[in-house]
């Protein structure tokens, strides 16, 4: 690990599939974030059965994820990649830091007051020690950075909060993490209803674009998409945001500037318009799609990434629990 870098840590879920909102938001900056910080990015499984899940799914889409952020240009040699679950540390501290955490803030978490109107036959405990758990992923690695969505700033002052309160206790143990809220994904609207945010999770899968769509059905879900009254491909998401919403799509997949957008349709219908942005989505994800299913069929390789990946985890995260245990009074042998 170079020492003269910074520390940065993010997670993903292994459930639902990911839309290209969590392409462009998380993975492929994270691509490009690797070269500068010491990365340790996990596949939070431990997180992901806080809703009931299908075992057999669970396990395939922990690889296929696995896969994914292979398949997007996160590079096991210059990063670790992992399996939360891997790691008993995670778990381990999160008692530790439960204890420094109160029921009435983790009641109060937008998060958890949405899954468990969502879930209402199963608000298990697990569901509202989540932001806990979180705050245990972070500061298991001493973390500076934390790239995330906007959903989890909550979670991630959660975790800042939990670090103050635990280092003015005893003496300096955790770093303060930051959160880095990522504006690109954020910014990706569902298809169908552009005001409101691309998730993998919508009711209504025609407005998402999820990785692993193919170029049928990308081509479909854009002939589909909602855009305005007018005819004119202008940027203005105020009075047009499905237009807009798509422009920044383009613009996104395409790296052209959404100026440059606007110039290459001015005058062309939105019909010829949808096409092209989709024909552009697709083209990106046909050669990611590739490489996923070609890592899939080597399951030794991904194997051996991952279990590496834990040996590496864990070394960071034992130091860390291990400080945790001393300064609390576990009686050490
Ligand atoms: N809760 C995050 C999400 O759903 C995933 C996650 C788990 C995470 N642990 C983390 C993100 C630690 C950042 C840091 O998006």
């Amino acid at each position: 690990m170079d020492e003269s870098k910074k520390t940065l840590y993010s997670a993903v879920q292994p459930t639902n599939n990911l839309t290209i909102g969590n392409y462009l938001g998380a993975i492929k900056n994270w691509v490009a974030l690797q070269e500068n910080y010491n990365c340790f990015f996990a596949i939070a499984d431990m997180h992901a059965i806080t809703v009931r899940q299908t075992p057999a799914e669970l396990r395939q889409k922990t690889l296929s994820l696995a896969a994914l952020y292979i398949a997007c240009g996160v590079n096991p040699e210059k990063c670790t990649l992992y399996v939360q679950s891997h790691v008993s540390a995670h778990a381990r501290l999160c008692w530790v830091l439960n204890t420094f955490a109160y029921v009435g803030e983790m009641e109060r978490m937008t998060q958890f007051k949405d899954k468990s109107a969502k879930h209402a036959d199963n608000i298990n405990m697990g569901l509202m020690d989540y932001p806990v758990l979180m705050a245990a992923d972070i500061l298991l690695y001493q973390a500076e950075v934390v790239p995330v969505g906007h959903d989890q700033k909550q979670h991630l002052e959660i975790a800042r909060d939990i670090a103050r309160r635990f280092n003015n206790a005893y003496s300096p143990t955790f770093t303060v993490p930051e959160g880095v809220f990522m504006k690109v994904g954020a910014k990706i609207g569902d298809l169908l209803d552009p005001t409101k945010k691309m998730s993998k999770s919508a009711e209504n899968a025609g407005g998402s674009i999820f990785l692993s769509d193919d170029k049928d059905t990308v081509i479909r879900k854009f002939k589909r998409a909602v855009t305005d009254s007018g005819s004119e491909i202008k940027y203005d998401p105020e009075n047009k945001a499905g237009v807009s919403n798509l422009l920044s799509i383009y613009s996104l997949f395409t790296n052209k500037s959404v100026a440059e957008a606007e110039r290459e349709f001015s005058g062309r219908g939105y019909g010829e318009f949808k096409l092209a942005v989709g024909e552009a989505v697709a083209d990106k994800l046909a050669p990611l799609q590739k490489e996923q299913a070609r890592l899939l069929a080597d399951k030794e390789y991904l194997n051996g990434v991952l279990k590496v990946g834990a040996e590496n985890a864990s070394r960071t995260a034992d130091r860390t629990l291990n400080k945790v245990h001393k300064k609390i009074g576990f009686y050490q042998i």
